[in-house]
């Protein structure tokens, strides 16, 4: 019996957990953006709600991040549907009119705007291990299916990005 192996027949669990409606909600664990916060000192998240927001000033899809002005040094860890590039597009465009922005993205290297932005970034920290994120009611999810990277855009970056690795959790060993 002969099989047309090119028509896929359903999408990996990878490309379901991200496209899903339900992926808004990958709420950032607090631990992990705490030693970001530690070293970067945050002033806006730009894509949050009231109960997820790591930031005193954030916004909300109500009013729309996309649409607003950033400043300051920000935490973006962005819807991971379809839009995402569109988030990293403006994280790119932000730093160049001054701002740092730091984004928890999943470490996935073959989309378009990986290519068009990040690999202008200032840095990228792949995150080892699997992150357990936060869901929309405070919870804790079990581990993400798919890696995780923070990439950083300064003011200054014009890429290409100086890589390394980071932990997922205090204490855990870093490797070079
Ligand atoms: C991955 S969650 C991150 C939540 C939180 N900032 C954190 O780090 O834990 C992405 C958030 O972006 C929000 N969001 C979606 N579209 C948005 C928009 N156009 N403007 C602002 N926020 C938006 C979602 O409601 C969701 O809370």
């Amino acid at each position: 019996m002969s099989q047309n192996i090119s028509t896929p027949t359903r999408r990996s669990n990878v490309t379901a957990a991200l496209f899903t409606s339900a992926t808004d909600e990958w709420g950032t664990p607090q631990e992990f953006f705490d030693v970001l916060d530690a070293e970067f000192h945050f002033t806006l998240d730009p894509c949050a709600t009231p109960s997820s927001a790591k930031c005193d000033r954030y916004f909300t899809k109500k009013v729309d991040g996309l649409a607003q002005p950033w400043s300051g040094r920000v935490f973006m860890n962005p819807p991971y549907g379809r839009v995402i590039g569109a988030w990293l597009r403006k994280a790119w465009q932000e730093s160049q009119q001054g701002a740092t922005i730091v984004c928890l993205i999943p470490a996935r290297t073959d989309p378009v705007y990986w290519h068009d932005y990040v690999m202008r970034a200032a840095e990228v920290r792949f995150v080892r291990g699997r992150l357990r994120f936060d869901d929309q009611d405070g919870g804790r999810r079990n581990s993400a299916p798919f890696p995780s990277v923070v990439v950083v855009f300064r003011p200054d970056s014009q890429g290409p990005p100086v890589v390394s690795a980071m932990a997922r959790v205090t204490g855990e060993a870093e490797v070079a």
